[in-house]
């Protein structure tokens, strides 16, 4: 399977239009690229293509990236759907640009498919296809796609919403090659559901928004405020630190683990900083966006 990274910034992106912070500030120097806001396309021929997650930078995103170029008929796109891990806006609001594609197919977790606001707004533009993720998905092109629920963090738009199955990961799986790739962007605490998806994984992109704990104090963020029905304070389980999730992943050698949804306070984003050393020599790593790995 062929997997473009579209975007690696959590919410806001980097640097944050209403962020001037030491980091903000060298956004776009040597070995500080800017980012976008996080989200992957997926395809196992190269034909048909799924984005999993859709940020408010997807239309660049899609420009930026030749394999999702529309045609060949002039209103042809490979874009066939979208799998959403999560209703939070940074991964939804790019629903809004694909209104109008007819029959887009959109898998969502059930809470996400029942509350996100928007909906009925985009309902109004195109038939789409609302699916839920609790049994295996077969996209075109044969890929296998296994979701597992890893956290209940509610969007703040949902903050009175019953709690529930808010966010998946998902597994997914290329017969073809044997390929599996885990997405696994907002992660609250490390679940045993998440173990689930890991065996034969060869590539997690996992959430790296916070690299300390204590990173959002005095400091700006778009993910900051903590996350009502979040299980850290945060709702995302920092990187660093004797509970983060580099020291689970020093235990689990094997994939190639790659960190996204950075914040724009995370020390990650400079390719010179000591926490990418750290980060290396527990073999993980931080992409570019426009990467595309072969799975
Ligand atoms: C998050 O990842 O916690 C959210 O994107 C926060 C936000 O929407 O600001
Ligand atoms: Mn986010
Ligand atoms: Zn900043």
């Amino acid at each position: 399977m062929r997997l473009v990274l579209l975007g690696t910034a959590a919410g806001g992106g980097f640097p944050q239009w209403d962020c001037a912070c030491a980091l903000c500030a060298r956004a776009g120097e040597p070995g500080v690229p800017a980012r976008s806001q996080d989200g992957v396309a997926v395809s196992a021929d190269g034909t048909d293509w799924y984005l999993l997650n859709a940020s408010p930078d997807l239309r660049a995103q899609v420009l930026a990236t030749p394999a999702l170029r529309p045609g060949p008929g002039p209103r042809d796109t490979p874009v066939r759907g979208v799998l959403l891990t999560d209703g939070e806006l940074d991964h939804t609001l790019g629903l809004a640009i694909l209104r109008g594609a007819p029959g887009l197919r959109v898998w969502a977790p059930g809470p996400v498919a029942g509350a996100f606001p928007l909906r009925t707004v985009i309902d109004g533009y195109g038939q789409w296809d609302w699916r839920g993720v609790d049994a295996p998905v077969e996209l075109g092109g044969g890929l296998e796609v296994t979701a597992a629920v890893i956290s209940g963090k509610r969007p703040r738009y949902a903050a009175s919403a019953p709690v529930g199955g808010w966010v998946v990961a998902y597994r997914i799986h290329d017969p073809a090659t044997g390929g599996t790739a885990v997405y696994a962007p907002c992660l609250a605490e490390w679940p045993d559901a998440l173990d689930g998806l890991l065996p034969g994984a060869d590539v997690v992109l996992l959430d790296g928004t916070f690299w300390t704990a204590d990173e959002l104090p005095g400091a700006a963020g778009r993910a900051a405020a903590p996350g009502p029905g979040a299980s850290t304070p945060m709702g995302h389980l920092p990187v660093d630190g004797p509970a983060g999730s580099l020291a689970r992943i020093r235990e689990r050698p094997g994939p190639r683990w790659v960190y996204t949804h950075l914040n724009n306070t995370n020390p990650l984003l400079d390719a010179g900083s000591t926490p990418r050393e750290q980060l290396a020599a527990a073999g993980a790593t931080v992409l570019d966006d426009g990467t595309e790995l072969h799975i």
